[in-house]
């Protein structure tokens, strides 16, 4: 089987096989932002799960730029005892553990943060959601290089914990994609305009951290291949950004697409035929392969292994991205590899309300609680209906923000 082949990175660091658990956010930290037992939890319960990469869900790189409430943030070593452990769940597997480290710009809940950041003062909008978001202010030149070199001390600290590797998150609408998009990135400096300009600060990151980790050291990153928004970052502008990566060095390049304003990512209004065929972004690696040498993964709805086989026989991609379907079913590169399955079940809560459906939002949350049953040792529950999906976050989020306190509730 294809998907049972070792991968050499450009690095010279090998993935065990073609399967990666993709990023998922665990929102499972405490006020403090500090990794948990429970969630360390459910990275066993992954790494026992036999796929050849694990990525983190987003970690931030900066206290005052948190995206969500339960974001873990690394900028010091405060808890790196409970990092250290974290890391520690693929010793002596084989497998990688890579955590994904973000900043996420404009698209960070506004309550939590005392002021939002982004590259313009242009404000997220998201239908019957913009009350979450805050008008962020541009960012001063010092601020933007305070930033590249926060991407580098969260990733040196991270590797020091024992981790094999590491995932800038450029992708989803979060800081360096909003660097990418002239929609959102209005600046007249050498950080915006031209593509080149937009292109700058992504660079500048990986750069920074390269020079932190070594050239021995896996650097991956997730990109978007479109914002999928008029005006936004092209399909044409992400080939140029993901030849300039492969040429500085970068291991592994994850496609996937869209913003929370325009959540392509999850599957919300993409065409009923390119769902069907599975895999989102499959037209756009194919491309990006005739100008690319490095390592490709694909991201975003993959569901039989036999789209996974082919995509890998015609040389598309080298690293199938999975992340829903591992939320309820943690061991499914195993269960693939024993020929036990064949074809992953894909959860789509609904509420019918169509503002909440279209936006992502339940189809996250149920899938976070999921990693919370994982994390408590609990089985997930399939069944789970998007309205239980609602009370649970509700009185989550009524707890972490109106009390302070951190979550304790039965799944
Ligand atoms: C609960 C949840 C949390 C997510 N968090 C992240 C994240 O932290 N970083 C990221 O790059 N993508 C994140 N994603 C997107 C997934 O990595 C992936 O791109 C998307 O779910 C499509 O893949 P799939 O069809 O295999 O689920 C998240 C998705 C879900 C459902």
């Amino acid at each position: 089987m294809n998907l049972q082949k070792e991968l050499t990175l450009p690095c010279g660091a090998k993935l065990s096989n073609r399967i990666a658990k993709s990023a998922m956010s665990e929102n499972m930290s405490p006020k403090h932002h500090g990794p948990t037992t429970s969630l360390i939890h459910a990275y066993e319960r992954w790494a026992n799960g036999g796929a050849g990469l694990i990525l983190t869900g987003n970690i931030m790189i900066d206290g005052r730029a948190i995206a969500e409430p339960g974001n873990v943030l690394v900028e010091d070593k405060s808890d790196f005892e409970l990092l250290k452990k974290w890391a520690n769940v693929v010793k002596d597997t084989g497998l990688h553990l890579w955590p994904q480290i973000n900043h996420p710009g404009r698209q960070a809940i506004g309550v939590i943060n005392q002021e939002v950041v982004a590259p313009s003062s242009i404000m997220t909008k998201v239908k019957g959601m913009s009350a979450f978001f805050k008008q962020p202010r541009a960012l001063t030149e010092d601020e933007i290089w305070n930033i590249i070199h926060r991407f580098a001390n969260t990733a040196t600290i991270l590797k020091e914990a024992g981790f094999t590797g590491v995932q800038i998150h450029g992708a989803h609408g979060y800081l360096i994609s909003q660097f990418l998009s002239p929609l959102v990135n209005h600046r007249k400096d050498q950080w915006g305009g031209s593509f080149e300009n937009r292109a700058r600060f992504v660079l500048e990151v990986y750069r920074a951290i390269r020079e932190k980790v070594g050239k021995n050291f896996p650097v991956g990153i997730k990109i978007n291949s479109a914002d999928f928004q008029r005006g936004g970052f092209t399909e044409d502008e992400s080939i140029e950004v993901v030849k300039l990566l492969g040429a500085e060095g970068m291991d592994l390049i994850e496609v996937s697409g869209g913003t929370y304003e325009r959540p392509i990512m999850l599957g919300a209004d993409i065409k009923k035929s390119t769902k069907e065929r599975e895999a989102y972004f499959l037209d756009y690696v194919k491309k990006a392969r005739k100008f690319l040498n490095t390592p490709l993964m694909l991201t975003g709805g993959f569901r039989t292994v036999a789209t996974m086989e082919n995509a890998l026989v015609e040389g598309a991609l080298d690293i199938v991205g999975i992340a829903r379907p591992f939320a309820v079913y943690p061991d499914i590169p195993n269960r693939i590899f024993e020929g036990k399955l064949t074809h992953l079940d894909s959860a789509r809560p609904k509420t019918g309300i169509k503002a909440l459906d279209s936006s992502g939002f339940v189809d996250i949350k149920w899938h976070e609680i999921q990693i919370h049953r994982l994390g408590a040792g609990k089985s997930p529950k399939p069944n789970l209906s998007a309205y239980s999906t609602l009370s649970y976050n509700l009185s989550l989020m009524f707890k972490k923000l109106m009390l302070g306190r951190s979550f304790k509730r039965s799944i």
